[in-house]
């Protein structure tokens, strides 16, 4: 599915806008991704690329502009400078139909923004009633599918309240996929979690990779990047300081920031110091 195949949008057809700088099977292209907040660049010149069927996994200290990063992704935040094209829209343009790239992209955050007052089945059908137009009996049976997915199939009639936040992270993550997405972003789904939930939501994520699964993930679970990513982007202080294969970054890095952090997130005494 492509943001060009929703009918009724400006949203150009992947190819035919600005020739020469979209990629075929690029589902991401950020080029000279710029963000200041005030006085303060958080960005400074990101490049990044992630093709169909790839998992990024990104990495970095804590303020170094990865949910910054992800979140201009999306528009959530307006980039300062450069150009991010999402299945082939350019969506720093000004004239950019957002609403139509976001139906395609879905987002897990670290805190997992369920409705409290819905049930688990309504969270999972609300945006695909209201956002894809399709029928309750058409949503409700994406839904169950999905929550099926995730393993909560006996848990749609409880409400988000009455789950576990591992529980509740994987509802968030059936709702993202009960609006069929050609991409999904995570910001640290597993950091709120306590440690005997995060297996869980990491296996399901797993599953979704294997499933063919384009995804952009920010985390500080390194045996999943490990395990999971096509490519490991570690980023320190606005700018990618070193990108590549998992057991390349993680395993053998070559620069000394990217060791200072993997020696303090892979120390069990520091974890939560990264
Ligand atoms: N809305 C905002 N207004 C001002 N500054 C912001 C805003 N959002 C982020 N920042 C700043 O941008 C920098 C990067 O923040 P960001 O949240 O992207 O970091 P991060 O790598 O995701 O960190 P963490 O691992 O702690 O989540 C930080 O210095 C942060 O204070
Ligand atoms: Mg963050």
């Amino acid at each position: 599915m492509s943001a060009a195949s929703t009918p009724g949008t400006s949203t150009p057809t992947p190819g035919t806008s600005e020739p020469g700088t979209s990629q075929p099977g690029a589902v991401v292209e950020i080029v000279g991704l710029h963000k200041s907040f005030g006085e303060r660049e958080v960005l400074k010149g990101i490049d990044l690329g992630v093709a169909q069927g790839e998992v990024v996994c990104v990495i970095g200290p804590s303020g170094s502009g990865k949910s910054t990063l992800l979140r201009c992704v999306n528009l959530l935040e307006q980039p300062t400078a450069g150009t991010i094209r999402v299945l082939g829209t350019d969506v720093t343009d000004p004239d950019v139909d957002i609403d139509a790239v976001r139906t395609h992209v879905g987002m897990v955050f670290q805190q997992f923004n369920l409705f409290p007052h819905l049930s688990v089945l309504d969270n999972c059908t609300l945006a695909q009633r209201t956002v894809l137009g399709r029928s309750r009996e058409e949503a409700e049976a994406i839904a169950r599918k999905n929550l099926d997915h995730v393993g909560l199939a006996d848990r749609a009639a409880s409400s988000p309240g009455q789950l576990s936040g591992g529980q509740q992270q994987r509802v968030a993550i059936a709702r993202a996929l009960s609006m069929d997405p050609a991409l999904m972003l995570f910001d640290e789904p597993t950091s709120a979690l306590d440690p005997e939930l995060v297996g869980d939501v990491l296996a399901v994520m797993r599953d979704l990779a294997d499933d063919g699964m384009t995804m952009l993930v920010v985390t500080h679970e390194m045996a999943f990047a490990r395990e999971v990513a096509d490519r490991v982007i570690f980023m320190d202080d606005g700018v990618v300081v070193e990108q590549g294969a998992p057991d390349q970054v993680v395993g053998a890095p070559q620069h000394e920031r990217t060791r200072s952090f993997l020696a303090r997130v892979l120390d069990p005494t520091h974890r939560h110091t990264a």
